[in-house]
């Protein structure tokens, strides 16, 4: 039975309520989810018409569980992105990110998504050019299998080192969104982060910055000079990174910022000369 146990200000629903738009939409505006509507619409369409698959989906819901996990997929740059239970689910933050690195990526190029997760990004970049080479990498199974199902040319390892080695000095666009939480911060995400996802999706390292520094440090090896580096980060971390940056050849480093004109990501050109 759903258990509102956690929720005691919730009139306990029905099975038959559940199917209502409306009712659904209250009880989760009333559990406190943002965008009640689209997601009783989610539930809905994904329970087709089963009122006990959907009593478990909202459920699953109201103890936090992410809601792609649920429902399978999210729309990601406009493509429709599997999304397996385990696998970091894709953040419309991430999306310009994704923009950029696809007008970076020539018609016939070669792009390295980095920290593929579920193989959104890459399949952003496929999905625009599909005469590129877009190849992918991620630590984690789940996620490699997922990205795989995705359509993504997915290698399971760290970050470069299970990519194919005669890519290297021909890539056109590495872009990442990988880790960059600070350590010290991680307990300031959002309270059901963790009852869920990984921190290995989150931790950069005491300040956030260490994976963001080894991939700026191993792209060279895999970037053609004018070659673009793309990371999604945060906070000031982009001015923690431009001397490195400027010392390890790179030009021309803009910090990308959203509509708030806060930092979400750096672009650089690998220069001519190192
Ligand atoms: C923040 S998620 C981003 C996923 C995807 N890029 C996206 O935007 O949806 C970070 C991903 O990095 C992976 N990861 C963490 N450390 C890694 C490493 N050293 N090498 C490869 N992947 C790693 C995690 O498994 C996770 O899927």
């Amino acid at each position: 039975m759903l258990d509102l146990g956690r929720q005691p200000r919730f009139h306990r629903p029905r099975n038959r309520d559940l199917a209502d738009l409306e009712a659904l939409t209250a009880l989760l505006s009333d559990a406190g989810f943002l965008s009640a509507k689209e997601e009783a619409d989610a539930l809905l369409a994904r329970a087709a018409g089963d009122l006990e698959v959907l009593h478990s989906l909202v459920e699953r819901r109201l103890t936090g569980e992410p809601l792609a996990w649920i429902v399978g997929h999210i729309s990601f740059c406009g493509v429709a992105i599997r999304v397996d239970p385990g696998v970091y689910v894709p953040r419309w933050q991430s999306e310009p990110l994704a923009r950029r690195a696809v007008e970076r990526l020539p018609a016939d190029g070669v792009a390295i998504d980095l920290c593929t997760g579920t193989g959104a990004i890459a399949r952003t970049l496929t999905t625009a050019r599909p005469f590129a080479r877009v190849v992918a990498s991620d630590i984690d199974e789940r996620a490699v299998a997922c990205a795989a199902a995705n359509g993504a040319e997915v290698y399971r390892g760290d970050l470069f080192e299970p990519l194919p080695r005669i890519l290297e000095g021909h890539v056109d666009v590495v872009v990442g969104v990988v880790p960059y939480v600070p350590t010290p911060a991680l307990p300031l995400l959002q309270r059901d982060t963790f009852a869920f996802e990984s921190p290995l999706s989150y931790d950069g390292g005491p300040d956030g910055t260490k994976i963001l520094r080894r991939v700026m440090i191993d792209s060279p090896r895999f970037l053609r000079h004018g070659g673009a580096l793309l990371l999604e980060l945060g906070g000031k971390q982009a001015d923690a990174l431009r001397d490195d940056l400027a010392r390890l050849g790179y030009v021309d480093v803009t910090v990308l910022r959203d509509e708030d004109g806060d930092e979400r990501g750096i672009e650089a050109t690998l220069g001519a000369q190192r």
